[in-house]
């Protein structure tokens, strides 16, 4: 019985390579003697989904088999080498769900690069990412995740499914300080821990949200780009590129940092982090984690400005606060940016 049935798995795996393949190959591939080797490529730990768009078949090489459905058009990649995905107005992309995408905690990354929108008709938020069907009709909505965008003032807004349901039926949700500028790539890491939704842009952590319920998850694809009942009223652009999917793993903010380095320029996420938008310069200073102060004015203008300008925190209301402002009224109200303590 059970030689039955790895015999029935491994006829079906030859099957479902044999699709993608025409001929399928036990081990590595061993050229002139061994000086070159062709082997899978190494993988983190529960990496179970990792989408390159460097191939014309959209397929997974985190050794999980998640391959998309259908490919999309290749955009200019984010670095030197390959290609990105190019989502043009409407289109999206799906990826079937697998056993791969059923934690309750989970992490995906990816990099983003918005176009400006040309019309202003059809809907203010639009899914970028979203897994699961949205039923409008019956107000049933599964969103594990759902990464949606802003087509009015650039903000992010990450929604998670919950038991939480008559309180949030369209899942609980965290919206980012950060708005995302057109025509730049930005790196985007969304972390579902047990009760909260982590927000990073660009490395930086830039919003958290904490959630009453469990995470629902559900049975229906990933769609990236747009989704099909979306896909008519949110006619956005943009490329994505380095997708990835870690299933039950909370990816930590060092991991993050690493892969966004680039992001800023040659500045660490690690050196800025965003204190309050509009606050007093009390509270900006209070907010500011032990690792980090109010940014000199010194620091703001070697890095801290660029920062700003990169994460889109540019909608405060009257000056950014720095250790030497002398505007320090309790009435006016600013943006506080915390420099890392160099000691
Ligand atoms: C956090 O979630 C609550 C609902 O639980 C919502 O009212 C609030 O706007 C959210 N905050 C952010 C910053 O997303």
């Amino acid at each position: 019985m059970v030689k039955t049935v790895i015999l029935i798995s491994l006829v079906f795996l030859f099957v479902a390579s044999q699709e993608l393949c025409d001929m399928n190959l036990g081990g590595g591939i061993c050229l002139f003697g061994g000086e070159t080797v062709i082997m899978p490529l190494s993988t983190a730990d529960n990496l179970v989904g990792h989408w390159t768009f460097d191939d014309n078949s959209c397929l997974d090489y985190s050794g999980s088999s998640n391959h998309c459905k259908s490919p999309g058009p290749a955009a200019p990649s984010r670095s030197s080498k390959g290609h990105s995905l190019n989502i043009l107005e409407g289109q999206y992309i799906e990826i079937p769900h697998s056993s791969s995408f059923e934690s309750k905690i989970f992490t995906m990354t990816f990099w983003l690069y918005m176009h400006k929108d040309p019309s202003d008709t059809g809907l203010r938020w639009c899914p970028i990412i979203h897994k699961g069907t949205d039923d409008e009709a019956n107000l049933v909505y599964q969103r594990a995740p759902g990464i949606y965008y802003d087509r009015e003032d650039k903000f992010l807004k990450v929604y998670v499914s919950t038991d939480e349901m008559i309180q949030f039926p369209q899942g609980e949700y965290a919206v980012s300080n950060a708005r995302i500028p057109y025509y730049k790539w930005h790196h985007i890491a969304v972390v579902r821990t047990q009760s909260r939704i982590r927000l990073y842009v660009n490395g930086i952590i830039d919003a958290v949200n904490s959630t009453n319920g469990w995470t629902e998850t559900n049975k229906n694809p990933f769609y990236v780009g747009n989704t099909p009942w979306t896909s008519e009223n949110c006619p956005i652009s943009m490329y994505l590129d380095d997708l990835k999917y870690y299933d039950n793993r909370e990816l930590m903010e060092e991991e993050i940092e690493a892969e966004a380095f680039g992001a800023l320029g040659a500045i660490e996420p690690y050196f800025i982090r965003l204190s309050c938008i509009n606050c007093a310069y009390e509270e900006a200073v209070e907010a500011c984690p032990d690792t980090h102060h109010i940014c000199t004015s010194i620091e703001l203008h070697s890095s801290g400005y660029a920062v700003a300008r990169a994460m889109g925190w540019t909608d405060w209301n009257s000056h950014i606060w720095s250790t030497a402002s002398t505007n320090t009224e309790s009435d006016s109200s600013g943006l506080g940016i915390c420099c890392l303590n160099l000691e």
